[in-house]
């Protein structure tokens, strides 16, 4: 696979690059609330500008219907992208001077982008690669997806791997071809739905899984617990049953909440008591682990010499409910471990908590990607830089 270090040795100036990069960060309004993944895209480029590179970015935002949308504009992100490159990036179709960066607007905006017909795909990447002289793939939170401008596009251009690709690959790498036990995953989130390949593969892998967030009262009504008004995917109670097998037969440690926060209801402020997971109240719901779970928690980890931890324990965006998610973090802060923290919310939540980022191994950008990765798939955008 060539990279972005080959391209530049090949020289660059003057030269038009074409970078797909994952700008996809959270808003509200047009204020960015993490701009985790603008900061991790800045390397690459910025590499690419004083190379003299004429660059222009390629990158979504969110799901919009394959439309122009103007909620859905990247124009915030070139904003935010500016300040952080020292330099203005405008909105734009291709990048004119060399040492300049020009931003595509979010290229979902186009069908052809996210089309299951690849010669739909394949005519958007004509249309890419024709402004083009080379494509820098950097976008890692998006290679599990076969997209134009992600995958179809690297097939019609010279291409190379970004830095970003680089080293996120390299140490999801460390967790399945070079791993020191014992290997700790901690896994949350709303849905076990959105985990079931991941869970399934990790069962073969690990010698922990720590369950938190809103998929664990699926767990805990698998086991025989009422979970009162907490989320639970009831149509996923047997496929969880069969996990829970599995990592008995296995001899994997799946460790569960043994308290939760029971709140009234799902607000910010909203009355809430410490109760045994044995003992949830039928009107009230689990918004984040209890104290003791957070103790226990913290002990299974403090061993552990790789952790792999995706998804929040609570509501960490409430404040009344962060404490579980804070808990886990900083239990990675102070272990010896090699620590990655998977992208999406996880991310979010060890910054927005303002927990130190140097504190982690790594924080990945990649949700989905880093997901997808560790259950054994092929991540497209990644595969196709190898040919
Ligand atoms: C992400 O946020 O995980 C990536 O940007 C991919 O976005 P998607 O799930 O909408 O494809």
């Amino acid at each position: 696979m060539k990279t972005l270090d080959d391209l530049l040795s090949e020289g660059v100036s003057g030269r038009r690059v074409l970078v797909r990069a994952d700008l996809n960060v959270p808003l509200d309004g047009d204020r960015i609330t993490d701009d985790g993944r603008v900061r991790a895209s800045v390397p690459t480029i910025k590499a690419l500008v004083d190379a003299g590179a004429r660059v222009l970015v390629a990158a979504h935002l969110g799901r919009p219907k394959g439309e122009p949308a103007p909620e859905f504009s990247l124009a915030p992100v070139a904003v935010r992208l500016g300040e952080l490159l020292g330099q203005t990036v405008e909105i734009g179709t291709e990048a004119a001077g060399d040492g300049t960066v020009v931003l595509l607007e979010n290229i979902r905006f186009d069908a052809r982008e996210t089309s299951k017909d690849d010669a739909e795909r394949a005519a958007l990447a004509d249309e890419l690669a024709a402004k083009a002289d080379a494509f820098v793939s950097d976008g890692f939170g998006v290679v599990h997806r076969k997209q134009a401008s992600v995958y179809d596009v690297a097939k019609k251009l010279p291409h190379y791997a970004g830095g970003l690709v680089l080293a996120e690959v390299e140490v999801l790498r460390k967790l399945t071809d070079d791993l020191q036990r014992p290997y700790v995953v901690v896994l949350g989130g709303a849905k076990v739905s959105d985990k079931l390949g991941v869970i399934a593969n990790l069962l073969t892998k690990v010698d922990r899984l720590l369950v938190g967030g809103g998929m664990a009262y699926t767990f805990l009504k698998a086991q025989g617990h009422e979970v009162g008004g907490s989320l639970l995917q009831e149509d996923q109670l047997d496929q969880v049953r069969g996990f829970l097998a599995e990592a008995e037969k296995r001899g994997v440690e799946l460790v569960l909440p043994v308290d939760v926060l029971a709140a009234v209801d799902f607000a910010p402020d909203a009355e809430f008591e410490v109760v045994a997971t044995d003992a949830i109240p039928a009107d009230r719901q689990g918004l984040d682990i209890g104290p003791k779970t957070r103790e226990l928690f913290a002990s299974k980890l403090a061993d552990a010499q790789t952790v792999f931890w995706n998804g929040p324990m609570g509501v960490f965006e409430f404040e009344a409910f962060s404490g579980g998610t804070r808990a886990v973090a900083e239990a990675l802060v102070k272990s010896d471990a090699f620590t990655v923290v998977g992208g999406g919310d996880s991310a979010a939540a060890v910054r927005a908590l303002g927990l130190p980022e140097d504190g982690f191994s790594h924080i990945s950008t990649g949700g989905g990607a880093s997901l997808e990765y560790l259950e054994g798939k092929e991540l497209p955008g990644v595969s196709v830089l190898e040919a």
